[in-house]
């Protein structure tokens, strides 16, 4: 059974492969996303190590000058999704949007490299994007911690990668709604509108995209200029993992400097990452930058903190709380807490199970000691795909697909799960 779960798996990632670039699933999304190709290459590596490589190559090929790597390339003419290149306006040889997406690649980056059997390949492809990643870091910490808290905001809900996160639903009242150009959506088109952010939303994650384009994309202004700037902190535990991974592959490249660097990031990151703990709720919360609040909002986001090296304290706590929602739905982990009003367990990131967050979160706990509750995570998650199949997102209590079908970082993250840690899951 395991390996007829693999070999299907194996099938959606060729489906989606575009020769040097995957798509998350056609139709939906028929261009290159940034953390979906870095989670995607994860599972290429298990058969097919230098199309892996290339994956991430492709992406950081698009690296802007600045350092940051955008969410969306465009590689290809497509006018089945909207915003296009028409709409951000980024001027680039190779259109591409003008934010960015979880940088998860440099915990990636050192997985494939620790486990890779072609040792000459990795130590070349690593080696070429130790800067490069490194540049990226170093672009969140310039451009999105102008005040050196050790902690990076987002500027858009799209680069959370958690788009219409019940977190986002009171910063975004600061986001005016005049003014937005007429909405073009397509997502409604390939998907059940139902498991989809509302029109409402929309019109904001426009307005912000038509403001940030007024200032040329200019990240030195955009921080500042921007009415939404949240410090997520499943966000910030993405950035602080690769930076500490970044760290040891730099150690073992022999690049001093960069793993110098990364550890100091690590070490201001951490403590500041504190800051952001409510004993209410027994997980982390997000800031709202623009007003210093906590914003009292028990998601998904508080309990990726786990994938960052925090406390043993505090990891034990992230199990805990894990257990408990698992008395709440029947797989592991909801995105938003059923108890809570805003639960929804069809609407994308507003209550339904994300394989791609399961498997870092896992790994987090699996690193804390927690490896009890990993397990359960990951047996979730095999569950889900014996039930309903390799979908975008899951219904935590039903199991119901949802969103996008035949999807692939959903299909990386069951070989991921399989291959390392078949027997158990
Ligand atoms: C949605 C998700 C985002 C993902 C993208 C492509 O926008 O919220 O996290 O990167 O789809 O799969």
């Amino acid at each position: 059974m395991t390996d007829v779960i693999i070999e299907q798996a194996t099938d959606i990632l060729r489906l989606n492969d575009r020769g040097s670039y995957t798509v998350p699933t056609s139709g939906l999304y028929p261009f290159q996303w940034n953390w979906d190709s870095a989670l995607s290459a994860l599972g290429f590596s298990h058969f097919d190590e230098s199309r892996a490589w290339t994956e991430i190559d492709t992406l950081f090929a698009h690296q802007w000058e600045d350092g940051m790597v955008p969410h969306i390339i465009f590689h290809e003419e497509d006018d089945g999704y909207f915003p296009g290149p028409d709409v951000w306006q980024t001027n680039r040889p190779i259109p591409t949007s003008g934010i960015t997406q979880p940088p998860v690649t440099g915990f990636a980056v050192k997985r494939m490299f620790d486990r890779a059997l072609d040792r000459a390949l990795a130590e070349e492809r690593a080696r070429a994007l130790l800067p490069r990643i490194h540049a990226w870091h170093e672009w969140f910490f310039r451009c999105r911690d102008p005040e050196a808290t050790g902690l990076v905001a987002i500027i858009h809900p799209w680069e959370s990668g958690r788009d219409n996160s019940v977190d986002w639903d009171q910063p975004f009242a600061a986001v005016p709604t005049e003014g937005v150009e007429p909405l073009r959506r397509r997502d409604i088109q390939h998907a059940d509108p139902s498991h989809r952010p509302t029109d409402d939303q929309y019109k904001r994650y426009i307005w912000l995209v038509q403001k940030f384009r007024s200032l040329g994309w200019d990240n030195a202004k955009l921080h500042d200029a921007s009415p939404f700037k949240v410090v997520d902190p499943g966000f910030n535990a993405i950035l602080l993992r690769s930076c500490a991974d970044l760290a040891d592959l730099a150690d073992t490249l022999g690049e001093a400097e960069i793993a110098e660097a990364s550890r100091n990031r690590v070490a201001v990151g951490i403590p500041a990452l504190d800051a952001l703990w409510s004993d209410t709720f027994g997980q982390f919360l997000c800031l709202d930058r623009c007003n210093g609040s906590l914003i009292q909002s028990p998601s998904i986001g508080g309990l990726l903190a786990a994938f960052a090296p925090i406390s043993q304290e505090r990891a034990v706590s992230l199990a805990k709380r894990i257990v408990d929602l698992s008395t709440r739905c029947g797989y592991l982990v909801p995105s938003h807490d059923p108890v809570a009003p805003e639960f929804d367990s069809l609407r994308y990131w507003r209550g339904p199970v994300w394989l791609i967050v399961n498997t870092m979160i896992a790994n987090g706990l699996d690193q804390a000691g927690q490896g009890d509750v990993a397990d359960q995570i990951r047996t979730d998650s095999v569950r889900l795909i014996r039930q309903s199949g390799f979908a975008e997102y899951y219904d935590p209590i039903s199991a119901e697909p949802c969103g996008g079908e035949h999807f692939t970082w959903t299909a990386a993250m069951v070989i991921e799960i399989l291959k390392l840690h078949g027997e158990k899951a």
